[in-house]
């Protein structure tokens, strides 16, 4: 995540980022800084102070030398190194004359330190950022102009980017360029824009253009020039905005749970990126030795929500690739159990918000026994974070909707890299088996992204009277899909308040199919797995109960017989490659099932009533 914004133009150009940082919070708000060049140097700003840092930094900045007509700024969302001020963008080189922001991960970026100059381009901040700044100095020190000197340093960056950066000696000028993270550029007659995402110049600029992968983008007043990364000139395309302003906040939806459902394909891919190196697992926030990860005995999960759901998958993957044994305990239970805790024994602790009291409480409680802890958490720092001796980071950016979406599927993805690094690291799995499934992996944001696709079929499905007039609702999954049918039955409770129940098929006979009866709508998980067959014989006994049955199968089997004959409605799904894996791709259609129920009966998705994205009480 991350936010950037910037501008070049004719009048003081310090509102315009204040402002743009403020309509560009939801992109993250660990830190904020703004930088302009001013009179032979860069004047810089900069407060990390958590959700405060934006408005801080506004009031911060009465200090900046008046009427600078071009700068940028940066909210950040921590990927490398602490939310702290020294951490902040825009970075600077040595010389304090060039700054730069950035939004991405350089993956190279230890590499690209050997070749910084020996003297003068010392580090003092942990980014991968602050690399780059003295990269580009370098070159600008040796004669080259700024546009060409970014350049010349991006042909060697690997991973994704956008950054901008000025310079003391052209004044008038930023450069930008991208690949893969996100950039736009608008211009009006007499200003040249940029930012991460449209909400932050709308309304300012009359024109607006698509930057694609690789491009770097010269910014001066009132123009845009786009070249390649050797400096051909290309034509931008020019992108039409037909939001308001309120729309364009949310990106253009009409709710961030929406707009959070949308950006899974890319919290997939961000939580994969730069830890699948040639077929192997690199894993650098985990700080556990190999030796001490080939010393445990037993594995504990503890976790709250959709990220115990996460949990119960993530069991299933350690079992079966290291042959470990794991239990999973919801985090409010897991003290009062007893657990048997040693050094021999890893507790990974899954979490969005690393704040969670009681999984925080398991966290203290573990450690107290002696236990090693892991956790998996998406915000950098958090108090799980600090608190364990080693950390997984989820790179799903700020999840503002209550009801988790894109970060249970970033968990869902961390835990299989938990799994595969652990099966890689104790032996369990020869290299090419752990590289075949790291393949299946990687295919998985496209996966994901054309099960978003699924989205008419499945507002359609809610609409249709045997299921939109419904009072209740069971989920039936097995193996892992069990897991997807409690993560399905609790977003329909949460956001839709309707009765839903999340159950193993196989345990239906043991009670719960006494509350079958027609008018009951079942959704059943029975995708391609060892079980789906025995799934499909549950389904059998509520369909000869009267029950409404909607069927998530693989796209493959939509034509068997036993399917058309059982299923009312069917919502076909791409498959893997692993069974293991499929629950990443299962829950984007009961996520959507809840959201079209939801926003039909008129519910603020994002804000449910009754509950609380981070509950900090026992
Ligand atoms: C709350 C949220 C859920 C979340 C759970 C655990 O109940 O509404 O979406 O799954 O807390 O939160 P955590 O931050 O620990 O993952």
């Amino acid at each position: 995540m991350c936010g950037i914004i910037g501008g070049t133009g004719e009048t003081p150009v310090l509102p315009l980022l204040v402002e743009g940082l403020r309509r560009l919070e939801y992109r993250g708000y660990d830190s904020a800084g703004i930088a302009l060049p001013a009179h032979g140097t860069i004047w810089r700003r900069r407060k990390a102070g958590g959700t405060r840092s934006i408005s801080e930094l506004g009031e911060g900045v009465g200090d900046a030398p008046p009427g600078i007509t071009c700068g940028i700024g940066h909210s950040r969302w921590a990927t490398h190194g602490a939310p702290t001020e020294v951490n902040a963008h825009p970075h600077t080189d040595a010389s304090g004359r060039l700054a730069i922001i950035h939004n991405g991960i350089l993956e190279n970026f230890r590499e690209l330190t050997h070749d910084l100059p020996r003297r003068g381009a010392e580090l003092v901040s942990e980014t991968d950022t602050e690399v780059l700044a003295h990269l580009i100095a370098a070159e600008v020190a040796g004669g080259a102009g700024l546009a060409d000197a970014v350049r010349t340093c991006l042909r060697r960056v690997e991973g994704k980017f956008a950054i901008a950066v000025i310079h003391a000696d052209e004044p008038d000028l930023i450069v930008a360029a991208r690949r893969s993270s996100p950039l736009v550029c608008g211009t009006d007659a007499t200003t040249a824009y940029l930012a991460s995402d449209i909400p932050a110049i709308h309304g300012k600029a009359d024109r607006f253009y698509v930057i694609d992968d690789d491009r770097v983008v010269e910014l001066t007043p009132g123009a845009i020039r786009v070249t390649d990364l050797q400096g051909s000139e290309l034509v931008p395309e020019e992108r039409e905005v037909t939001w308001d302003l309120a729309a364009a906040e949310k990106g253009g939806y009409p709710d961030f749970m929406s707009k959070e459902m949308y950006e899974q394909p890319a919290a997939v891919r961000d939580t994969l990126l730069g830890r699948i190196v040639q077929g192997r697992i690199a894993l650098d926030q985990v700080r556990l030795s190999d030796e001490d990860l080939r010393m445990i005995d037993k594995v504990y999960v503890v976790a709250c929500g959709s990220s115990y759901h996460a949990g119960l998958v993530g069991k299933q993957a350690i079992q079966h690739w290291c042959r470990l044994p794991v239990e999973v305990e919801i985090a409010s239970e897991f003290r009062y159990q007893d657990p048997v805790l040693g050094r021999t024994s890893l507790v990974v602790a899954i979490s969005q918000s690393g704040e969670t009291i009681d999984t925080l409480e398991a966290v203290h409680h573990a450690k107290q026994q002696g236990a090693p802890v892991l956790a998996v958490c998406n915000v950098v720092d958090s108090s799980m974070a600090r608190d364990a001796d080693a950390v997984l980071y989820t790179r799903a950016g700020p999840e503002i909707g209550v009801a988790s979406t894109k970060c249970h599927l970033a968990q869902l993805v961390a835990m299989q890299v938990l799994a595969l690094y652990l099966a890689q690291v104790r032996g369990t799995s020869y290299p090419e088996e752990v590289a075949e499934r790291l393949g299946h992996l990687e295919q998985i944001p496209q996966r994901v992204a054309a099960a978003l696709e699924s989205a008419d079929t499945v507002k359609g499905i809610a609409s249709a009277p045997d299921v939109r007039d419904a009072r209740d609702f069971f989920f039936l999954g097995r193996g892992v899909g069990r897991a997807v049918a409690l993560e399905g039955a609790l977003k329909l409770k949460e956001i839709s308040y309707l009765r839903a129940e999340g159950y193993p098929g196989g345990e239906l006979k043991h009670g719960p199919i006494a509350l079958i009866e027609p008018g009951t709508v079942v959704v059943a998980v029975a995708t391609r797995s060892r079980l789906a067959g025995k799934v499909l014989s549950n389904v059998e006994e509520v369909k000869a109960r009267g029950a409404t049955v909607v069927l998530v199968v693989d796209e493959r089997d939509v034509d068997v017989p036993a399917v058309r004959k059982l299923a009312d409605h069917i919502i076909p799904l791409p498959g893997t490659g692993h069974e293991l894996f499929q629950p990443i791709v299962d829950n984007i259609p009961l996520q959507l099932f809840a959201y079209a129920l939801a926003t039909a009966r008129g519910n603020d998705v994002d804000k449910p009533r009754n509950l609380a994205k981070v509950v900090t009480v026992e």
